[in-house]
C-alpha cells in the first residue's frame, strides 16, 4: 500500500509539474500548430513518467533482492495476503527470554498478562524443562545454535540476543512487530498495540525505553532499549537484523548483556532508538510508588523487576498487587495510572490521582509542576543512591504533616458501557502521625472516582492531562469523598 502511494506521488509529480510543462510549451514552434505541440508534450510527459516509474520500481524492490539472505535465513512472510488493517494484538510476536531455572517462578508474571487465545509468541528456554506446570500459559521453544558463540560474561546473553533472529526465522504469517521481553516483564498489551499502531512496520523501527537510573545509561547507553522493559523491532528491521545477527554476536562477544548486543547491531544498520515513555525497565530499588503515582503522560506499556521491588500495594504480595492494578487496567486500559490534579480550595488541599492505582491528598496547595514530579520513594539500581534519575524527583518529607495522605485502589466497577467507578481506601501507615488539622485528621477514609473510558485514539495526538473535579462541593459523607476525572475545558488550568 505504501509503495503504491509513493508511485502515485511520483506520477502526480511528473505529470503535474508546471515547470516541465511550461518549458516544453514555451519552445517557439515556427510551423507547428497547437495539436502537434500537445501531442509532443503528451509523448514527452509519458516518457518522463515511464522512465521514472521504471527507475523507481527497480530501486524499490524488496531489499532481499539487493542484499540476498544467506541460505539459512530464507524465511520470508507469505505475501499472497496483504493485511492493511490497523495493528492489533495478532500482529505482535512476543519473544520472552526465559530459562529453565527461572521460568517456573517467573511464569507467574506472564500468567497475569498473557491471553492464550490472542497473544502470539514463545518463551525461549535454554533446554527442555523436565516438569511443566499445567498452568503455564506461554508456549515454549528451545533456543538453538547459540553454543557456538564466544562470550566473556554470559552465554545466556548470546542466546537471548538471538531471540529476535530465531523469532523471525519461524516465518510466521502476518507478524508486524517482534516484541522482546524478560520473563519478569509484565506487558500491558492493549497499550503496546496503541503505541506500535502509531508506527509503520514496513520501516525500520527500534522502539523501547532506557533505564531510570542515570548510572545505568552512562554505563550502557542512553540510546539502548533496555531489554527488561521490553522493546519492539519492526518486521523490516527484524529482517535486516536476522541477516547480520550472527556476525554481530561474533563481533560483540565481549559485551555484557543481550540488549547491548542488539543495540550494537541496530546501530550498525544506523537505526536510532524511538523512545516511548511507557516502557519501564524499572532499574530502581525500593518502592516504585512515587514513580507510578506520577507516571509520564504516556500509556503504560510495561513493568519490570516487580519481584525485586516493594509490592505496588502496601500489605499485599507482588502478584496480588499486580492483579489489583490489572483489574483496573482491564476496565480502562488507556487510562491506567494516568495522573490528574485538582484542588479543594476551601480546605486548601491538593489532590493527585493516578487512576486505577492511588490518590494522594496534601494539606497544602502544591503547584501542578510539583505534583507531576514523582516523590522519591526509591533509589538507583546499581549504587542504591538517591539519584540521579532520568527524571526529576521530589524528596519524601520526613515530617508526617507534610506527607500526603495515601489512598490505594480497593475496588473498581464498570458503569454502563463506557464509564467506571473506582474506590480508593486510605492506608494508615504505622509510625509518627501528624497531630495537626487537615487531611491528617483522617476524616476521609475512602474516595470514589468516576471517569469515562479513555479512547486509545487519545494517545495518537499530543496528549493533554485530564482534569479532575471534586464533587458535591467537597462534602465528606461517611468518610467518603467523590471526585470526577474528565477532559479539561478549553480554558481550564490547574491553578492554585
Ligand atoms: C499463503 O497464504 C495463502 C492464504 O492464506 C495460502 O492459500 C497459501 O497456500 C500460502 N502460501 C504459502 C507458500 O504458504
Ligand atoms: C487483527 O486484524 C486482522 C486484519 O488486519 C484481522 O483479520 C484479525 O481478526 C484482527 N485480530 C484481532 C484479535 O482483532
Ligand atoms: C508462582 O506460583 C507457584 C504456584 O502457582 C508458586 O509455587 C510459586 O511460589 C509462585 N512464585 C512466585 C514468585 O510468586
Ligand atoms: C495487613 O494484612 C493483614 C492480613 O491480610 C491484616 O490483618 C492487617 O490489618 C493489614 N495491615 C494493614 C496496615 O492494613
Ligand atoms: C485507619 O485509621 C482509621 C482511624 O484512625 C480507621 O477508622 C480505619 O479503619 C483505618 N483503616 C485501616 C485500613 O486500617
Amino acid at each position: 500500500m505504501c509503495r503504491e502511494r509513493k508511485m502515485n506521488l511520483i506520477r502526480l509529480e511528473c505529470c503535474n509539474d508546471p515547470i516541465k510543462v511550461s518549458r516544453f510549451s514555451l519552445v517557439p514552434e515556427k510551423f507547428g500548430d497547437m495539436v502537434v505541440t500537445l501531442i509532443r508534450i503528451g509523448i514527452l510527459v509519458c516518457l518522463v513518467a515511464s522512465v521514472s516509474l521504471t527507475l523507481h520500481s527497480a530501486f524499490s524492490k524488496k531489499p532481499d533482492q539487493w542484499f540476498p539472505l544467506p541460505e539459512h535465513v530464507h524465511f520470508v512472510q507469505n505475501t499472497s495476503f496483504v493485511d492493511t488493517g490497523p495493528t492489533n494484538i495478532s500482529h505482535i510476536l512476543f519473544g520472552i527470554a526465559g530459562s529453565v531455572n527461572t521460568w517456573h517462578d517467573r511464569s507467574n508474571y506472564s500468567k497475569q498478562w498473557w491471553n492464550p487465545s490472542t497473544t502470539r509468541g514463545f518463551v525461549w528456554l535454554d533446554k527442555k524443562p523436565s516438569v511443566l506446570h499445567p498452568d503455564m500459559v506461554v508456549p515454549y521453544k528451545i533456543s538453538r545454535g547459540w553454543a557456538q558463540f564466544k562470550y566473556v560474561h554470559s552465554a545466556s546473553a548470546v542466546r537471548i540476543a538471538r531471540i529476535v533472529y530465531e523469532s523471525f526465522r519461524l516465518g510466521l504469517p502476518n507478524v508486524r512487530w517482534f516484541v522482546m521481553g524478560d520473563d519478569d516483564t509484565v506487558f500491558f498489551t492493549e497499550n503496546l498495540v496503541t503505541v506500535l499502531g502509531k508506527y509503520d512496520h514496513h520501516q525500520m523501527y527500534y522502539i523501547g525505553g532506557n533505564s531510570e537510573s542515570v548510572e545505568q545509561n552512562v554505563m550502557h547507553s542512553y540510546n539502548m532499549a533496555f531489554g527488561g522493559g521490553g522493546f519492539a523491532v519492526s518486521y523490516a528491521l527484524a529482517a535486516h537484523l536476522a541477516r547480520m545477527m550472527d556476525g554481530c554476536l561474533r563481533r560483540y562477544f565481549y559485551f555484557y548483556g543481550s540488549d547491548q548486543r542488539v543495540w550494537a547491531c541496530v546501530h550498525e544498520i544506523g537505526v536510532p532508538l524511538t523512545k516511548e515513555n511507557g516502557f519501564h525497565q524499572f532499574d530502581i530499588r525500593g518502592n516504585p510508588y512515587g514513580f507510578l503515582a506520577a507516571h509520564p503522560l504516556a500509556p503504560l506499556v510495561s513493568l519490570h523487576h516487580i519481584g525485586q521491588l516493594s509490592p505496588l500495594f502496601p500489605n499485599q504480595t507482588h502478584i496480588h498487587s499486580l492483579q489489583k492494578l490489572i483489574s483496573a487496567y482491564s476496565i480502562d486500559p488507556a487510562r491506567i495510572v494516568q495522573q490528574s490534579f485538582c484542588y479543594d480550595h476551601k480546605r486548601r488541599w491538593s489532590v493527585s490521582i493516578a487512576w486505577g492505582y492511588t490518590i494522594q491528598i496534601y494539606s497544602t496547595l502544591l503547584i501542578a509542576a510539583d505534583l507531576q514530579m514523582p516523590l522519591q520513594t526509591f533509589q538507583t539500581w546499581r549504587s542504591w543512591s538517591d539519584g540521579p534519575f532520568t527524571f526529576n524527583t521530589r524528596p519524601m518529607s520526613s515530617d508526617p504533616c507534610k506527607q500526603p495522605a495515601m489512598f490505594f485502589l480497593d475496588q473498581i466497577a464498570k458503569v454502563g458501557t463506557s464509564g467506571s467507578v473506582s474506590i480508593y481506601k486510605r492506608h494508615n501507615f504505622s509510625g509518627a502521625q501528624c497531630k495537626r488539622e487537615g487531611i491528617n485528621r483522617r476524616e476521609v477514609q475512602t474516595i470514589k472516582v468516576s471517569a469515562l473510558k479513555l479512547d486509545p485514539e487519545y494517545w495518537k495526538n499530543v496528549p493533554r492531562r485530564h482534569c479532575c473535579q471534586i464533587m458535591d462541593g467537597g462534602s465528606i459523607k461517611d468518610g467518603s469523598m467523590h471526585i470526577r476525572v474528565r477532559k479539561c475545558r478549553l480554558q481550564e488550568t490547574i491553578t492554585i
